[in-house]
C-alpha cells in the first residue's frame, strides 16, 4: 500500500519562524506616512501594535524564534498532516503527484490561529487588553476571537457584511469564543458611517473593514490592532506550514516542482512557499503558482504601486499590488479573497518573476473543489479551492505535455461553514463576474497622485 498521510510529532513544531527578508534578491520597498511621504517607523505603528510585532515587521533576520507559550498552544493541532492526494489523482486522470498540506485541522478550521495566536501573545505581555480586527470570510474573526479567548483578551470583530450575511455559522462560532461581532460597514465609527451615507446597501469589503478597526484601535488607548493577513509579520507566522512541509515531504522521498496556493491578503500562500522560497534563491530549481480570483484579479492585473490598505485611507501607503482602494469586489463566495491589495512581500516576489500568479473563475473554482471533496472526503473553503483548482490545471498542463511534475499545495482551510455557497453551486446559481477593462482602469485611478514606487 502506497502512503497516503505524512505525519510529524509534536516535538518537529519548529521553533523558529523564517523571514524571507533576509534572502530576497530585491529588498522590498518601504511603507510610507501619508501626509509626510517619508518612511513610517516604529513611533507611527505604536499606538496600533506592540513593540515586538513592530520588530518582526522591520526585521531582517533570518529567524526569529517562537515564543514557548505560542509553541505549546500550536499544539493543539500542529504539525498539521500532509497527504499524497492519490484518490484526487486518480479522479482527476493526471499522471502527475499531488501532495498538500492540510491546515482545516486546527480549531478555527484554517492556517489564520498560526498567526492570531502569536499576535495574542505578543499584544497581552504588552499589556493591552483589548483587540479590534476586520474578517472578510470569517476564518480570520474566529481564529482572533479563539486566541483572545485563550489569553484573556477582549476581541471586537468588524465582518464585512456579505459575508455578514452569508455565513450566519461563523457569527455564532466567533460569538463562542467570546468575541463581539458587527456587520460592516457599521454605524460604530466615522469610517463606516461615511460609507453607509453614501451606499447604505454596501456589501463592505475588507478595505472597509480594515478603516473601521483601525479607527476602533487608533480611538482607544486599551485596544490594539491585528490584521490576519498582508503584514510581514502575518507571512513570518505562517512559515511554520513550509517548514513541517519540508520535513514532511522528506518523509515522502519527495520535493516538488510546483508550489501552489490561493492568494487573499497572501499569507497561507507565503505560510507554504516562503521556506520552498529560500531553497530556490539558494538554487534549487522550482515554480510557485499564486491562485486568485478573477473578480478580484490583484495580482494579475493590478498594478505594483503605492496604495492605502484600507479604503478610509487610514493605514500607511504600502508598495504591493493593487486595485485601488476605493474597489470593491463583487460578491463572489471566497470571502477571504476579497481584497483589493496584496502582501508588499509577495508582491515585489511576483515583481522580480519568482512567483507566477494566474486568476479563476469561481464556477470552475467550485467544480474542482467538488471533485476533492468527491475523491479525498475533504470540502474544501472557497478560497483554498483555489488552490486546488491551480494545482489540478498544473497537473493537466503536465498531462498535455507528457510530464509527470510533483505538485503540492496548501488547503489552507475546510468549508463546513461555506456549505450555502455549495448550495448555490448545485442551484446553477454560481455566476462568473468577469472584470471590464474599465471597471479596473476606473478602480486605478484611485491611486493617481500617491508617490511612485522605485
Ligand atoms: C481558508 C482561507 N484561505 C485563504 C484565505 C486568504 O487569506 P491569505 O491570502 O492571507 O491566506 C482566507 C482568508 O480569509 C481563508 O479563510
Amino acid at each position: 500500500m502506497e502512503r497516503t498521510k505524512f505525519l510529524l510529532d509534536e516535538s518537529a513544531i519548529p521553533e523558529r519562524w523564517y523571514n524571507i527578508r533576509a534572502d530576497m534578491p530585491n529588498p522590498m520597498q518601504p511603507v510610507l506616512h501619508p501626509g509626510t511621504g517619508e518612511p513610517v517607523g516604529p513611533d507611527d505603528l505604536a499606538p496600533l501594535f506592540p513593540m515586538e510585532l513592530i520588530g518582526q515587521e522591520v526585521s531582517d533576520e533570518a529567524e526569529i524564534a517562537i515564543p514557548d507559550e505560542v509553541r505549546e498552544i500550536y499544539t493543539m493541532w500542529r504539525p498539521t498532516p500532509l497527504y499524497r492526494a492519490h484518490r484526487f489523482e486518480r479522479a482527476a486522470g493526471t499522471r502527475s503527484r499531488i501532495f498538500y498540506k492540510y491546515e482545516g485541522v486546527s480549531p478555527a478550521g484554517s492556517h489564520k490561529p498560526n498567526t492570531a495566536i502569536a499576535q495574542a501573545f505578543y499584544n497581552k505581555r504588552d499589556g493591552r487588553t483589548r483587540i479590534a480586527t476586520e474578517t472578510g470570510a470569517g476564518q480570520w474573526g474566529s481564529a482572533l476571537a479563539l486566541a483572545c479567548k485563550l489569553f484573556g483578551l477582549e476581541c471586537k470583530v468588524y465582518m464585512v457584511r456579505v459575508s455578514y450575511d452569508q455565513k450566519p455559522f461563523r457569527r455564532s462560532l466567533i460569538q463562542t469564543w467570546g468575541a463581539t461581532i458587527v456587520a460592516s460597514p457599521s454605524e460604530e465609527t466615522n469610517a463606516g458611517r461615511a460609507i453607509l451615507a453614501e451606499s447604505p446597501d454596501s456589501p463592505g469589503s475588507l478595505g472597509i473593514a480594515i478603516s473601521e478597526a483601525v479607527e476602533d484601535a487608533a480611538t482607544r488607548d486599551d485596544t490594539a490592532y491585528s490584521l490576519g493577513s498582508v503584514l510581514n509579520h502575518v507571512l513570518l507566522h505562517q512559515t511554520v506550514i513550509g517548514q513541517e512541509a519540508i520535513a514532511q515531504m522528506e518523509q515522502a522521498g519527495a520535493f516538488p516542482d510546483v508550489v501552489v496556493g490561493c492568494v487573499g491578503g497572501g499569507s497561507n500562500f507565503a505560510g507554504l512557499a516562503f521556506p520552498f522560497l529560500r531553497e530556490k534563491i539558494a538554487g534549487r530549481e522550482l515554480e510557485f503558482l499564486a491562485c486568485e480570483p478573477a473578480a478580484c484579479p490583484t495580482l494579475t492585473r493590478g498594478l505594483f504601486a503605492y496604495d492605502f490598505g484600507d479604503t478610509g485611507k487610514l493605514t500607511p501607503l504600502v508598495p504591493m499590488h493593487t486595485l485601488g482602494h476605493d474597489f470593491v469586489p463583487a460578491a463572489i463566495h471566497a470571502g477571504g479573497l476579497r481584497y483589493h491589495g496584496m502582501a508588499p512581500l509577495l508582491s515585489q516576489l511576483v515583481r522580480d518573476g519568482l512567483v507566477r500568479a494566474d486568476a479563476y473563475s469561481q464556477t470552475d473554482v467550485f467544480a474542482s473543489a467538488v471533485l476533492f471533496a468527491g475523491s479525498e472526503g475533504i470540502v474544501p473553503a472557497p478560497e483554498s479551492s483555489h488552490a486546488i483548482h491551480g494545482a489540478l490545471e498544473t497537473a493537466r498542463k503536465a498531462d498535455e505535455e507528457g510530464v509527470e511534475r510533483t505538485i503540492l499545495f496548501n488547503l489552507s482551510g475546510h468549508g463546513h461553514f461555506d456549505m450555502a455557497a455549495y448550495d448555490t453551486y448545485f442551484a446553477g446559481k454560481l455566476v462568473d463576474l468577469a472584470l471590464a477593462e474599465e471597471d479596473i482602469e476606473r478602480a486605478l485611478r484611485a491611486i493617481e497622485g500617491l508617490p511612485s514606487v522605485a
